[in-house]
């Protein structure tokens, strides 16, 4: 952590979380809580979740939660650094420069700056767009039928001729080579000196989702070679994690997002008022953008390119959507090539028709996989059904698969009993596909070992926030140490410390966690609902159940460095002997 505790407890307690989250979702009352629609998800009826004594919010949906500076890193996409900058100024804290260390400062100050000189080169480009110089690029785009305004929502621009026009002008405004070269706006060599990468293009600035430039791709203006030139990556532009047009699409509030692949067909989407299209940026789509997605809609529908190459990335992106837990769905652009061309010719009415006729993934995947097969020729035939069968078999849940078999049989005129069968067969030597795994939901599977490790520490940490008058019955039992998780750890720690103080504070918990990650998982002990129990006998018998396997586990965890370490022994005697007792010790929750 860069600035000290008392400094972000200062900010955060004086940044009220519905105050905050009011700013950014309409959020009402009910109870002891405020409820509102989730804007991490897409959901029709409430189940964000904000509370005012805790200074926290949770969505039931989607796991997503955590205290002020949560929302705001993952709103806004910020870091935690950057979420702390924000509350700080909007509460009117000064936070000291100096509190950085120096290597962190240095780094903040370079993606600064680096933030910094791509936006003074996008500027350069608009400008030039609109000069004499750059009537060429500024006709080109009217060629292709771009209104002045998505020029300038954009922030199309253009490079000149010139090859160390933007280069003189960056120098001109005190930006040293280095930093110049860093960006990847130019590069060095012995003949050239300096000079640009970019020239006699119309340029594409690539925006984060924050509307903050950070690289850019630029078009050349006939049948050149590279067609689109891009910025290389820079430690402020990552391509796997950020797309184009995302900046807009994340509060078009629709029930979907577009994904397409051309910077073009995103603005001619957004032109036509579809405003929830985005595209990747050059190169495949990636887990780590369907992961991004996720926070905006449940579905995505793929307007990919129709010829071979376009099917084959769109094959790619379905799978990667399907792990991450979207659903996908695919648009036939037919007969023309991308979503540019056919809004050129068949226009917004014939697109949303399109739009909501979207193949349902599998089926495309089907259709697809059908055009190897000779389906007049039985042998074939019996193949294809095969491999429809193998491919049913990913549907690990029963009713989902059972549905789809019966809309396969009907399409492809297969005997439902048949395909059952035939299904069952290979589930059987198979086994059936593991569900996807959803990486960031924060929920782990039942089937995790380390879970049945977890669960119960979790569960006793999160007892105690709820029913803080248990802790003085177990003190004499548990430690911090007895949580064998690095973060439950420290989360122990200082409950543990808040609550011998009587001053309990989950919220100022969650920000001892800079990562987003560790942050949701934080909050999830703070939100997970204990079971109700009917009788006190029941819950005191759930309560010791849960301690005494926290007590175990951390047994388990010390005897396992027996080997290692010679202090060990004496502490598992000891924790021995801790387990007897709290075994035969009944703890009265009264
Ligand atoms: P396309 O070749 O399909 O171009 O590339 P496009 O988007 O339809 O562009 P126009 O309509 O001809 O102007 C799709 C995307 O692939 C990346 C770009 O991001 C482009 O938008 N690409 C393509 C490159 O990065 N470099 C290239 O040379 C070509
Ligand atoms: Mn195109």
């Amino acid at each position: 952590m860069y600035y000290p505790d008392e400094l972000i407890e200062e900010v955060r307690t004086k940044n009220d979380i519905v105050d905050v989250i009011s700013g950014y979702v309409r959020i009402q009352k009910k109870g002891s809580s405020y409820f509102g629609l989730c804007p991490f998800h897409n959901e029709k009826s409430p189940s964000f979740s904000v509370s005012q004594s805790k200074q926290m919010f949770y969505c039931f949906g989607c796991g997503a939660g955590g205290n002020v500076f949560t929302f705001v890193m993952q709103y806004e996409n910020y870091s935690f650094q950057e979420a702390v900058k924000l509350l700080a100024e909007r509460a009117g804290v000064n936070l000291p420069e100096a509190e950085y260390n120096e290597e962190i400062r240095k780094r903040e100050s370079l993606r600064t700056r680096l933030l910094e000189v791509n936006k003074e080169a996008a500027k350069y480009f608009f400008y030039q767009l609109r000069s004499e110089r750059g009537q060429a690029g500024y006709q080109y785009l009217r060629k292709r039928q771009l209104s002045d305004e998505t020029i300038k929502k954009f922030g199309l621009g253009f490079a000149n001729v010139t090859s160390n026009d933007l280069v003189q002008y960056l120098k001109s405004k005190g930006y040293e080579d280095r930093l110049i070269t860093e960006a990847g706006l130019a590069s060095f060599d012995e003949k050239y000196g300096l000079h640009d990468k970019f020239w006699n293009r119309v340029m594409f600035p690539i925006q984060d989702s924050n509307h903050r430039v950070i690289g850019f791709g630029g078009r050349v203006m006939g049948d050149g070679k590279p067609k689109y030139l891009n910025s290389p990556e820079t430690m402020i532009f990552d391509k796997s994690r950020n797309l184009y047009g995302l900046n807009f699409a994340r509060t078009a509030r629709t029930n979907n997002i577009i994904l397409c692949e051309g910077y073009m067909d995103v603005i001619a989407m957004h032109q036509a008022g579809f405003t929830q299209a985005v595209a990747s940026l050059g190169t495949s789509f990636t887990a780590g953008q369907a992961n991004l997605l996720r926070r905006y809609a449940k579905e995505v529908i793929l307007a990919y390119d129709s010829d071979g190459a376009g099917v084959n990335a769109a094959l790619r992106a379905i799978g990667i959507l399907k792990e991450v837990g979207l659903t996908g769905k695919v648009l036939n652009l037919e007969p023309y090539k991308d979503p540019d061309e056919f809004m050129k010719n068949l226009g917004r009415e014939a697109f949303e028709e399109r739009l909501n006729k979207a193949e349902n993934s599998f089926f495309f995947e089907l259709r697809m996989l059908q055009r190897e097969y000779d389906l007049s020729d039985p042998e074939s035939k019996t193949k294809f059904h095969r491999e429809i069968a193998r491919k049913l078999c990913g549907f690990s849940e029963e009713v989902e698969r059972e549905n789809y078999i019966e809309a396969v049989a009907e399409k492809y005129h297969i005997g439902f009993d048949n395909l059952r069968r035939l299904v069952q067969t290979y589930a059987a030597q198979t086994g059936l596909a593991v569900p996807a795994s959803r990486p960031k939901s924060g929920i782990q599977k039942k089937s995790d070992p380390m879970e049945n490790k977890r669960k119960p520490q979790r569960l006793l940490l999160t007892w105690l926030v709820e029913e803080p008058a248990a802790w003085p019955k177990i003190k004499k039992y548990i430690s911090p140490k007895d949580f064998t998780e690095d973060l439950y750890q420290k989360i122990a720690e200082k409950l543990f410390a808040d609550l011998d103080a009587g001053t309990l504070n989950p919220a100022a918990i969650i920000s001892l966690f800079t990562d987003e990650e560790q942050q949701r998982e934080a909050a999830l002990v703070f939100n997970t609902k204990l079971v109700e129990l009917d009788t006190t006998a029941e819950k005191e018998k759930a309560f010791h159940d849960i301690v005494l396997a926290v007590k175990r586990n951390s047994l388990d965890y010390l005897s396992g460095q027996l080997g290692s370490d010679i202090s060990a022994l004496g502490k598992v005697i000891e924790g021995k002997k801790a387990l007897e007792e709290l075994s035969k010790t009944h703890i009265s929750l009264n």
